[in-house]
């Protein structure tokens, strides 16, 4: 894996073999070991690597609601349609997306500080990506888009640490919402179980192959 030509950081400890294998290897864990529960510096590696990933104007538009008290988690559990995976895996995310620019002023305040953009071009994008959430359904869709990025790369993480974590969409975003006192400029966008795994999971289901996925240049008519 290349570094990035501009940063001074020293290139992340990683090939791309490893990239590939997280791909094709990650599985939705359904069997969680009961016992045991990530602990508190890999959790918070992993939230790091999820908000590495990209967004819209690099405005980050999400939080990360992490749950492990027990009787919370029962809570979640009920509210998740009673998936008792969730209780198991120890820990519960809610991944967030905001239906709002709430980052804007701070992020935009940082390309300028950096030297990517000067004053005038920046109080025009910033006034570009505010306006993107005029629209609700539009501002929805932002924070479905990009929060769903992060969650991805919540699951890869925790799947290359030998965590186990299962993406859900199977839970009562109201009740959620309402138990957490989540603000009305956001919307849970996933849930994430994550924990150590229980043992092996089913065989993987097969995948629609490349064939009938990819279409280039166009759609047959
Ligand atoms: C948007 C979305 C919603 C999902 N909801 C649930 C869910 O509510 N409960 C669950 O156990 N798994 C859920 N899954 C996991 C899928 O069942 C799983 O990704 C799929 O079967 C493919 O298996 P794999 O992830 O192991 O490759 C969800 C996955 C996605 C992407």
């Amino acid at each position: 894996m290349q570094s990035n030509a501009e940063s001074d950081a020293p290139a992340a400890d990683f090939s791309s073999e490893a990239v590939i294998e997280a791909i094709h290897t990650r599985r939705s864990g359904h069997n969680f070991d009961p016992e045991s529960n990530v602990d508190d510096e890999t959790l918070e590696s992993i939230i790091e690597d999820a908000t590495l990933a990209p967004s819209a104007y690099n405005l980050q538009p999400w939080e990360f609601l992490c749950v492990q008290d027990e009787a919370l988690l029962d809570s979640v559990v009920d509210l998740a349609y009673g998936q008792e995976h969730v209780r198991d895996a120890g820990t519960a995310i809610f991944v967030l997306g905001h239906t709002e620019a709430l980052t804007a002023d701070t992020v935009f305040e940082q390309w300028v500080g950096a030297g990517h953009m000067d004053e005038e071009t920046a109080a025009e994008t910033k006034a570009q990506s505010v306006g993107m959430y005029d629209d609700e359904q539009m501002g929805r869709d932002y924070a479905i888009r990009n929060a769903s990025l992060a969650a991805q790369n919540l699951l890869l993480s925790a799947h290359a640490r030998g965590l186990s974590a299962t993406p859900m969409i199977g839970f009562d975003p109201e009740g959620i919402c309402e138990l957490f006192s989540v603000p009305d400029s956001m919307v849970p966008v996933m849930l994430i179980a994550l924990g150590p795994s229980g043992g092996a999971e089913p065989d993987r289901l097969p995948r629609r192959d490349v064939a009938t996925v990819l279409h280039r240049d166009g759609f047959e008519e």
